[in-house]
């Protein structure tokens, strides 16, 4: 692979990572987005009702469905991924949203342009995650949100790389903040690993107070009964959710 497709959207666009990635993200039960970081999510996102929703890095859009049938306003995706932008617009085919190809780095709106800004499993893609944050905080309405969700900084410092289903976990170089390749749905990608305090610092000091910060802890209703593998999924944490309201 080279360079540039190991850069966030571009990896997804290779068919093999782009139907792993959905494979994965849609197993129900087995899917750690759907048993840990969607609930946390949900809980945080409360009524979403009239509001204009900005989705950054936003994958095949499933969630914005969830939003428009919960009846905000409006649903704009924007992602790196050509592939992920096409099947986001299949996902909103009907609907009065839509999905656009951008790079997060390179988004700016008009003040007041959204009311609720959502970037899931999409900034540890990003490098300087500040200014990113700040585009966010310069185009929505007073008081909007942000919610993001992250791999957890404890996952992101170190992969000791056993490629077996994970019961423990090795920290390592956890303050040492920047790039690491990884091996991510059996190729490797960028991710920039920063620590839970830079996540927040990064929010504060792009205008946001912090309003909620969730460690998605697995939710046992999600699981089907399956008890080993919520055991399992109560051992390593997988992500870190945190809420910032505009100031
Ligand atoms: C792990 S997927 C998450 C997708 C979706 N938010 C979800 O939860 O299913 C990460 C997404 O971020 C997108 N992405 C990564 N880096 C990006 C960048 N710099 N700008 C825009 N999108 C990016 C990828 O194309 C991919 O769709």
């Amino acid at each position: 692979m080279t360079a540039a497709s190991q850069r966030g959207g571009s990896f997804y666009d290779s068919p093999k990572i782009f139907q792993r990635y959905r494979d994965h993200r849609h197993s129900g039960a087995m899917s750690p987005n759907h048993v840990m970081e969607e609930p946390a999510l949900l809980d945080v996102l409360g009524t979403v009702t009239g509001l204009r929703v900005l989705d950054l890095g936003c994958g095949d859009a499933a969630i914005g469905q969830t939003l428009l049938d919960a009846g905000c306003r409006s649903y704009l995706g924007l992602d790196g991924s050509a592939a992920m932008v096409e099947a986001a617009n299949a996902t909103l085919r009907g609907t009065c949203g839509r999905a656009e190809r951008a790079d997060m780095e390179d988004f700016s709106a008009p003040p007041s342009s959204f009311d609720l800004i959502i970037s899931r499993l999409a900034l540890h893609y990003v490098e300087d995650l500040e200014a990113v944050l700040t585009a966010c905080q310069a185009c929505l309405s007073p008081g909007g949100r942000i919610i993001l969700s992250v791999v957890h900084p404890v996952l992101s410092s170190y992969d000791a790389g056993t490629g077996k289903p994970r019961t423990n976990w090795i920290v390592d170089d956890y303050f040492l903040k920047g790039p690491r390749l990884r091996n991510w749905l059996g190729d490797s990608v960028i991710w920039f690993h920063r620590t839970v305090e830079d996540y927040v610092a990064a929010l504060m000091n792009a205008g946001f107070a912090l309003s909620a910060l969730r460690e998605c802890a697995p939710q046992e209703e999600r699981f089907d009964g399956d008890l080993a593998e919520l055991a399992r999924r109560r051992r390593v944490p997988l992500f870190l959710l945190l809420s910032g309201t505009r100031i």
